[in-house]
């Protein structure tokens, strides 16, 4: 008996898209019936001697003072005991309450339970384990997070080709088109809108057109959307939420798979937390192989993500106060790339079209390198990595009464 090919045969009949997408990694990976699964077995046994981890007199997780007080708020069994591999139950229920309360009526496809990362980073890596070998073409975005390039090619060693994601008028898609045309064999795509380091999304008829021209490719193909900005556009008439449930709504199984990858980090400013998800769009007989597949591939790097992080979140979610606490923040954040845009305005710095996310991107002659130093110089620090002839300026974190000088010494040395 083969267990991992049992599941990819399983997999086969219910996702082909998924199965054929496969890496050798993704082929090997399946959940062994050890520890946690023999564990949660026992869990109503009158005596459960199963799982390494310490449970005092009363059956509950016994923290030690020093660091019991620290998490108070929280139930000391979420926060100090293991999470399942997938996550806090009760956290996954929240994020796909979450998603769900995002579809359209009319577009709604079935989604997987959102199964919890350390991050959104991690949540890209072991997507990556499942679908990414040196045989896959990998199609990025340009230009793009510059961690897509390591994650895919340094770790992965897939074959990267790239498409240009925005031009002067918004949305490359005859750039995207002519690059799916280009990919041979099992590939991915990565979308990011809101998009790192373009600070961009698509009006929502480009929108609608990138979700018809994904649809219609020929496939296998995994369409992997990083999210991580979801919610976070400043300017009406743009795509404020995933693309995940329309192009769910629209994909073939037998050509796509459709995942994202979104998480708290940036949705609910809570960096450090490190708590992400992983969520299919896949008809419901394919979720519980694709959800043994990225369990196998958690349980092999960190076993299961930080259970206190993945507390306070599924906490704050179900605080009544959460959503006017970000619409708060969002409005800060809007304040700050309107006062960005005008101080870029009145002092002719030319950037890329702008609209979302934290960032604005800056074309450049000669050396972005070398002009990030020059400005460094002037007590202005931009990034100049992974974005071509460009600069990235973050906005988060700057003030909106910072624009104007930021943009006074931009324009000095964008002019020299
Ligand atoms: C597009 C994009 N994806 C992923 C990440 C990583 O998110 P996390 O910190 O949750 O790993 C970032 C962070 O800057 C990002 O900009």
């Amino acid at each position: 008996m083969d267990p991992a090919a049992d599941l990819n045969a399983a997999l086969l009949r219910a996702h082909p898209a998924a199965a054929r997408c496969l890496s050798p990694l993704g082929r090997r990976l399946y959940f062994p019936k050890g520890i946690p699964v023999q564990s949660r077995e026992a869990a109503g046994a009158r005596f459960n001697a199963t799982i390494g981890q310490l449970r005092g007199a009363d059956g509950h997780a016994a923290p030690l003072p020093a660091l019991a007080p620290m998490l108070q708020g929280l139930d000391p069994d979420e926060a100090f005991l293991y999470a399942p591999q997938g996550g806090l139950p009760r956290l996954r229920q929240a994020w796909a309450r979450r998603l769900a309360a995002r579809a359209a009526p009319q577009a709604a496809p079935s989604l997987s339970l959102p199964f919890v990362t350390g991050g959104i980073t991690h949540a890209l890596s072991l997507l990556a384990d499942l679908f990414v070998g040196p045989e896959t073409n990998v199609l990025l975005p340009d230009p793009a997070w510059d961690n897509y390039v390591h994650i895919f090619g340094t770790r992965c060693g897939a074959r990267l080709h790239s498409y240009r994601s925005v031009g002067p008028a918004g949305l490359d898609l005859g750039a995207l088109e002519a690059g799916l045309a280009g990919l041979e064999g099992p590939a991915l795509v990565v979308l990011n809108l809101p998009s790192n380091p373009g600070g961009y999304a698509p009006t929502l008829d480009q929108a609608e057109q990138l979700a018809q021209l994904l649809a219609a490719q020929p496939g296998p193909l995994v369409v992997l959307l990083d999210d991580a900005y979801q919610g976070m556009v400043w300017e009406g008439g743009h795509l404020a939420q995933s693309l995940l449930h329309r192009l769910g709504a629209l994909a073939d199984p037998e050509r796509l798979l459709v995942v994202s990858a979104d998480g708290a980090t940036k949705e609910l400013f809570f960096f450090g937390g490190r708590v992400a998800f992983a969520t299919f769009a896949t008809p419901p007989a394919a979720a519980p192989a694709l959800e043994e597949k990225l369990t196998a591939a958690i349980r092999v790097s960190v076993s299961c993500a930080s259970s206190p992080a993945q507390a306070m979140v599924a906490t704050a979610l179900a605080d009544p106060g959460l959503q006017a606490q970000r619409d708060a923040q969002h409005a800060d954040l809007a304040a700050r790339w309107r006062a960005l845009r005008a101080a870029l305005a009145a002092e002719g710095v030319e950037a890329w079209p702008f609209n979302a996310a934290f960032f604005a991107l800056l074309p450049v002659q000669g050396d972005p390198e070398a002009l990030r130093r020059a400005l460094l110089a002037d007590g202005l620090g931009v990034v100049s990595a992974g974005a071509g002839q460009n600069l990235r300026l973050s906005y988060a974190t700057l003030q909106a009464d910072e624009m104007a000088p930021v943009a006074a010494i931009l324009a000095k040395r964008l002019r020299a």
